[in-house]
């Protein structure tokens, strides 16, 4: 917060239209009213709506600050923005559907020269050692009362999570895998490919990853694990079955967002190439987590 506090100091000048997509608690909402803004359109698609408006009445900012509960995707604003700001940047950067909000927003509700917070993305990974955020896959491998219970673990490893790794997890130097601006027309659909060279034995158990943003120029966020802390800590991929790696074996992995419905998709794959020749490999994706239904309901 304090860093959107900073960014709207250089951006927010006196007098200001301007809107927080995916307003939430409303917070920042009420501190764009703070820094001078003259209109802020807080615009939230989910019921926390009730909740930003309810912080903007006790702050006493309800003749400044309108709640809209809708899409920021699609929303028409009754007049131009001269400022969006927004924070639905997800824990690996993109499965938050920035790039399909942002530069719709920006197409049907920015002013000309109109400016944004944030205005760019940098998506980091690198092959992670971590026993522990693994535990639960190999859980459900194991022989429990004579029953295969696989199927369970399939579940567990296709899943996307949010934890805070040990930088000393690190099986090879981070790679950035993807950047780009957050406001410019996008088809959606990012694949995200890094190669690395393994600098240490150990055991692959996932693949972590992390995004620096960039909200005004000099003023950026960085979510890597060998830096404090954030609300996102670092994201995690697990693989299916922990790979030993040893020293300068050549790992290749393509992280995928697709855009479905709900939001982007994630899927992660990964060669591992040793003297020449591939030794192992995993490929994975959210859909195989997710339990989303293939057929509509009864
Ligand atoms: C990380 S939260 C933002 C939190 C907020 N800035 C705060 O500090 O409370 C992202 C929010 O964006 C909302 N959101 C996601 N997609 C949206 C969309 N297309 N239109 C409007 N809101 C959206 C989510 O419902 C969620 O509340």
């Amino acid at each position: 917060v304090q860093a959107y506090i900073e960014a709207m100091r250089h951006k927010i000048r006196s007098g200001d239209v301007v809107a927080d997509i995916g307003s939430g608690t409303g917070i920042l909402a009420c501190l764009a009213a703070r820094a001078g803004a003259r209109r802020v359109y807080a615009i939230e698609k989910s019921d926390w709506i009730e909740i930003a408006r309810e912080v903007v009445k006790r702050n006493g900012l309800e003749d400044r600050v309108e709640c809209i509960q809708g899409d920021a995707a699609t929303l028409r604003l009754p007049e131009k923005v001269d400022v969006m700001l927004g924070d639905v940047i997800g824990v690996f950067g993109l499965e938050g559907d920035v790039l399909r909000i942002y530069p719709a927003f920006r197409a049907n509700n920015l002013a000309p020269g109109g400016r944004v917070i944030p205005e760019r993305l940098e998506l980091f990974f690198a092959p992670w050692e971590a026993a522990g955020e693994h535990a639960e896959v190999g859980f459900w491998r194991r022989d429990w009362y004579g029953l295969d219970l696989s199927a369970v673990a399939r579940v567990q490893a296709n899943l996307p999570l949010s934890r805070v790794l040990e930088p000393a997890g690190a099986l090879a130097r981070e790679a950035s895998a993807w950047s780009g601006g957050l406001v410019e027309p996008h088809p959606g659909y990012v694949e995200a490919g890094a190669r690395f060279e393994i600098a240490r034995a150990g055991t692959m158990h996932g693949i972590a990853g992390w995004f620096e943003t960039t909200l005004a120029s000099g003023l950026r966020i960085h979510t890597g694990p060998d830096r404090p802390t954030t609300v996102w800590r670092q994201g995690w991929l697990p693989i299916d079955h922990p790979i030993e790696v040893l020293p300068r074996d050549l790992l290749e992995t393509t992280v995928v967002f697709s855009p479905e419905e709900g939001g982007p998709c994630m899927g992660w794959r990964g060669r591992l190439r040793r003297e020449g020749r591939d030794v192992a490999g995993f490929s994975q994706h959210e859909f195989l987590g997710r339990l989303v239904p293939d057929r509509p309901p009864k």
